[in-house]
């Protein structure tokens, strides 16, 4: 019999990365992967828990559960991700009884041995790995590749939940991280996204394997961009998500290496010195802006993007309004808001009164939002008339989609031997989330 498994991925790129190490477990055990819940045997659910509704969208699926169980009775349910990690105490395992195994990511090297207990027809195996990193992922693309190359955070940022989920920062081995992208770089890959909560704060635990006339001195992230771009078939390095503090000359610098994507997310979260204080942020308005001006000295068409949260504990007014003027001064391209929910456990929701209302957090987020969209909409009108290198993702209808160089959604006309090639198609039209262009 053919056993076959599901997931489903909530949360960042780090997870999807993850999700496509969890296939390689499964596959190595023979299991088929299956888009239709229904017809699985196991079903993973790999979580993320920033946001109190990201978690909400766990708990709500117990009915459903419940019922594919009646009619599947060796049914496995599994639960990973950032929710079991953070989950010390297994206080929000009581509230999903329905899960048959619960893990945090970097226990997913014992799958086999665990879904083998549950279902004897499981061909038992040892653990594959001892660092879950270090197990290929089952890429999703012949042609752009998550890599990455550190898992937790140190920073506690007081409203976050990260640390809590995936522990202190781990860096990943030099030699191991090269050896993957080396290996991508031999199979054709074009694009690669180097993933990190922290990074551009990668330390290499073995520096030796930087090579000698490495530019970069100092700052071991600028180093290994540096060696992804002697490599030969990459075309395109993107990285998420650096913090400012570590922003510093060589990593300024290493934003004019010619295979740096002509975008940088880099977020800010506040405007507001004291909420940015309050936020543990280690940084300041100030710094923020000074960084944003030394990337647009080094390259002036580049586009930025941040991550802000409205309706931080005791957010007044005229902090939030800091906000939105630092958002009209950095002119971002893209932003993404969230309203300030708190994370039991962290020192926020220790310390601080969650005290701005919803309606208050939600009009706050429009404002940002309506912001974003009017700067955006406006600033993509300059590549009208220009052309713009996109790496084609997909093709429908003779209608070919990829993100340009500025990670701007762009559309034309072509076909489907176009997919995974690099296009230079002009553009005639320009909205808020799309550019339409012609190949000529
Ligand atoms: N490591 C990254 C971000 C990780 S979490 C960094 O340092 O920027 C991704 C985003 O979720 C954060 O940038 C923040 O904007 C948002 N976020 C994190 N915790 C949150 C919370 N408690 N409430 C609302 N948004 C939150
Ligand atoms: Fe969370 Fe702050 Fe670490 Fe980012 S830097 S993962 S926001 S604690
Ligand atoms: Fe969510 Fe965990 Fe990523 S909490 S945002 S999936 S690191």
């Amino acid at each position: 019999m053919q056993y076959k498994y599901h997931i489903t991925t909530y949360g960042c790129q780090m997870n999807k990365n993850d999700s496509e190490r969890i296939e390689v477990v499964l596959n190595k055990m023979g299991l088929q992967s299956t888009g239709d819940v229904e017809s699985a045997d196991v079903v993973i659910l790999n979580t993320c828990s920033v946001r109190d509704s990201a978690e909400a969208r766990i708990f709500g699926q117990g009915a459903n559960f419940a019922k594919l169980k009646q009619k599947k009775p060796n049914l496995i349910v599994a639960v990973t991700g950032c929710m079991p990690g953070r989950d010390k105490t297994k206080e929000l395992k009581k509230r999903i009884p329905w899960v048959d195994l619960y893990f945090a990511n970097e226990e997913m090297i014992h799958l086999p041995k665990w879904l083998a207990e549950l279902n004897p027809d499981f061909r038992v195996m040892e653990d594959l790995e001892t660092d879950y990193l270090n197990i290929h992922p089952n890429y999703h693309s012949k042609f752009q590749a998550f890599v990455s190359i550190q898992t937790g955070c140190n920073h506690f940022c007081t409203y976050c939940v990260v640390p809590f989920a995936r522990g202190t920062e781990g860096n990943r081995s030099l030699k191991s991280i090269l050896a993957e992208i080396d290996d991508l770089d031999n199979k054709g890959y074009k694009e690669i996204t180097l993933l990190g909560q922290i990074v551009n704060h990668y330390i290499a635990p073995d520096p030796e394997f930087f090579s000698k006339d490495n530019i970069y001195k100092k700052n071991d992230f600028a180093k290994l961009l540096w060696e992804i771009n002697k490599m030969k078939s990459i075309e395109r390095v993107h990285w998420t998500a650096p913090h400012p503090i570590y922003m510093d000359e060589e990593m300024i610098d290493a934003l004019t290496l010619p295979k740096q994507v002509n975008f940088i997310h880099l977020p800010v979260q506040s405007g507001n010195d004291e909420i940015l204080n309050k936020m543990n942020r280690r940084h300041d308005r100030q710094f923020y802006l000074d960084i944003i001006k030394k990337i647009r000295a080094k390259r002036p068409d580049m586009a930025i993007g941040t991550d802000i949260i409205v309706g931080f504990c005791g957010e007044t007014e005229e902090q939030f309004q800091d906000t939105v003027s630092l958002f009209k001064i950095c002119d971002f391209d893209i932003s993404y808001h969230a309203k300030y929910s708190t994370r039991s456990g962290t020192v926020a929701d220790k310390m601080f009164k969650d005290d701005v209302s919803k309606t208050e957090k939600k009009r706050r987020w429009q404002i940002l939002q309506d912001l974003m969209e009017e700067i955006t909409y406006a600033k993509n009108q300059k590549y009208v008339g220009q052309k713009v290198s996109v790496l084609v993702e997909r093709c429908n209808d003779s209608w070919c989609e990829g993100n340009s160089n500025e990670m701007k959604l762009t559309r034309f006309k072509g076909n489907e031997s176009m997919i995974g090639t690099i296009q230079t198609p002009e553009i005639y039209k320009a909205g808020t989330w799309l550019l339409w262009g012609r190949v000529v």
